[in-house]
């Protein structure tokens, strides 16, 4: 293919597109970031092998011989987790931002980050990344351009997204795409040596620029911050363009469900990061007949359909999910799914004398092999009483290899979602399941959501923050405007049709600070009440909080008479004095979120103050 582009006029390196804006835009950037050469990447197999391979002539992999096409990759120890402190939403006015975001004035931190870009891929090559966010071809997907100078991220890319030269294909001419730039901000000098994971931890920064629909990121090659096509664009971007168009980004599993009798029905739930999504979306129920299937595990993009019901799809391709913790007994399907074609990053490394070269995390299994290389690359001394797997170690695979993923999973109209969860990481106060009274309510229990941070992000894990619909993290523009387009959604819905919600919390501690609730495959109970209330079989009582299982309603059959005892008693009753004092913390946070936040959420707690004061 001839091109009259000066990137190049060799047809190995020629654009493959006659878009002229996405060629003028990659241009620009070449002409910032001076890369030595660039690659417009096709998204075939052969082109992620040669990456691959070349990644362990460099160390920046270590393949594995255990799982076919596998790899290990050991990360910067600085450059870890999403780094919320540098991760930043940069809208016009600071107030469309909210207070719950980073804000930073959009012409002057393009002007700093330029100074970083500049020159930042000096010896490197600038691959281009054509990405699709959703099923190719379906109404509700978007499309996006990354460009990076990470090849980790490129074949991670082609594992979490639909990239490549279909991707070209299908923006033609002039189809528009969120551009998405980023650099690892470790420019090489002639002949300097590479480091297996370059960065730049001092300089990172994650940005955002919701009104030209734009992202921006330095410095860092892990996860949220470096894969753009996740947390920036399907959930930040997503969401400023979900609320000027009327629909919905969230962060949110999908999960098909069928009772041993009845009807498939479709379930959403937003949890905060590291609070269960991946595993309930690959669930094996703990009650007998019942059938768990994937559609996404950690967001999903919702439209009204023609039946006025809401639809939803993943717009992902694989899993991004959190190794530690993943076992035979708590994941079994995530596990079967790991057996090939995987990026592991920040596990621990096995090679012993017979010549397996694996990997291992805490609780893969009950003992750990002997002869282990920690996540830092050194041998692991279980007495340091360090984990020999970054408790943010996160394994990337195709999604289309789980056994549990629901045949309609790519259906490009999505699937009608019947019920959606709101949940967090509470020790306290918050019962095992409840159902909101109406859409208001629900928003409301949304929008109070709180939990224990977790590893998935830099700084303090296990303090209680709010995060509000599981978006704190995530939502790219003002949180009362969020909250208020919930709401909008509500009101432009058809009467009868909207999901019902509820709030779960599966991790409730007792007196020895063990958890209450056995959760993972037991979940299943839960989803079975919810089913329930869906078809109106199900029993529930009225209390301040909300809809909660009767002592009877929850299926508990298999569970010892003490466990049954414990969750009736801890998990299934309203602690009217933890409430009280939470409702001074609720009034606190939801003043602190400015003065967006619609009336309605005051009017929801003051009726819950009024509920629990005439108990
Ligand atoms: P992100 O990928 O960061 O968004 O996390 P996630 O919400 O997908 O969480 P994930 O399913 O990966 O679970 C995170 C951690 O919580 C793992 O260590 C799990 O073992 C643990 N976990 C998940 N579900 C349960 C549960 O039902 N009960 C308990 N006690 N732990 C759980
Ligand atoms: C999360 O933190 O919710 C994740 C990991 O899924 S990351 O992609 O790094 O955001
Ligand atoms: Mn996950």
């Amino acid at each position: 293919m001839s091109s009259p582009n000066p990137i190049s006029d060799d047809p190995d390196t020629a654009p493959p597109t006659s878009h002229k804006k996405l060629i003028a835009w990659v241009e620009q950037w070449n002409d910032i970031l001076k890369p030595a050469n660039v690659r417009w990447c096709d998204g075939s197999e052969e082109e992620y092998h040669q990456l691959c391979d070349e990644m362990v002539a460099t160390g920046t992999l270590q393949e594995l011989n255990q799982r076919p096409n596998s790899y290990l990759a050991l990360s910067d120890p600085r450059d870890v987790a999403r780094v919320e402190e540098q991760t930043f939403i940069a809208s016009v006015n600071q107030e469309d931002a909210g207070p719950t975001n980073n804000w930073r004035d959009p012409a002057q931190l393009k002007e700093e980050m330029l100074e970083h870009f500049s020159g930042s891929m000096a010896g490197r090559t600038m691959y281009v990344i054509p990405f699709c966010m959703g099923p190719l071809g379906s109404a509700i997907s978007q499309h996006g351009v990354q460009i990076t100078d990470s090849p980790y991220v490129v074949v991670n890319m082609r594992i979490m997204t639909r990239m490549g030269h279909q991707v070209l294909d299908l923006l033609g001419e002039d189809g528009s795409f969120v551009p998405c730039v980023h650099s690892l901000g470790h420019p090489l000098a002639e002949g300097e040596k590479d480091v297996p994971w370059p960065c730049d931890p001092d300089h990172r920064c994650i940005a955002h620029f919701p009104e030209t629909r734009e992202i921006w990121s330095y410095g860092s090659g892990y996860g949220g911050n470096a894969l753009l096509g996740k947390k920036c664009f399907a959930l930040r971007i997503a969401s400023v363009m979900a609320r000027d168009d009327g629909w919905m980004a969230e962060h949110m599993l999908i999960l098909g469900v069928t009772p041993p009798d009845g009807e498939k029905k479709y379930i959403a739930a937003a949890f905060p990061s590291a609070c269960g999504k991946t595993n309930m979306a690959m669930m094996v129920p703990n009650l007998p007949g019942w059938k768990v299937e994937t559609v996404g595990d950690d967001i999903a993009w919702m439209r009204f359909g023609d039946d006025g019901q809401l639809y939803a799809i993943n717009p992902e391709a694989g899993f991004f999910g959190v190794a530690p913790g993943t076992s035979e007994k708590t994941n079994p399907n995530a596990l079967a799914t790991l057996s090939g074609n995987c990026v592991f990053t920040n596990v621990a490394h096995i090679e012993d004398e017979t010549g397996v070269e694996d990997v291992w995390w805490e609780s893969l299994t009950d003992e750990p092999p002997e002869g282990l290389t920690n996540w830092r690359g050194k041998a692991w001394n279980p007495a340091d009483g360090e984990p020999a797997a970054h408790p943010n170690a996160r394994f990337t695979v195709p999604a289309s290899q789980a056994p549990c993923i629901a045949p309609e999973w790519e259906d490009p109209k999505g699937v009608p979602i019947s019920a959606i969860l709101f949940g967090g990481r509470r020790a306290e106060a918050v019962p095992l399941v409840t159902e909101a009274r109406s859409w208001e309510h629900g928003i409301f229990l949304g929008a109070s959501m709180s939990s224990e941070t977790t590893s998935a992000a830099a700084g303090a894990v296990g303090k209680v923050r709010f995060d509000p619909f599981a978006m704190l993290p995530f939502m790219g523009y003002n949180v009362g405007d969020y909250i208020a387009h919930w709401l909008q959604i509500g009101k432009s819905a058809i009467k009868g049709r909207l999901p019902k919600l509820f709030w779960v919390n599966w991790f409730r501690r007792d007196e020895n600070n063990r958890f209450v609730w056995p959760g993972f495959g037991d979940n299943a109970r839960i989803v079975k009440w919810v089913v329930e209330r869906i078809a109106g079989k199900a029993e529930a009582v009225d209390t301040p909080l909300g809809l909660l299982p009767t002592q009877d309603a929850l299926d508990l059959s298999g569970l010892s008479e003490e466990q049954c005892e414990k969750i009736r008693s801890e998990l299934l009753e309203v602690d009217t004095d933890a409430w009280f004092r939470e409702l001074p913390r609720l009034q606190e946070h939801f003043d602190s979120l400015g003065e967006r936040v619609p009336d309605e959420v005051f009017e929801q707690l003051e009726d819950l103050t009024k509920r629990l004061q005439s108990v």
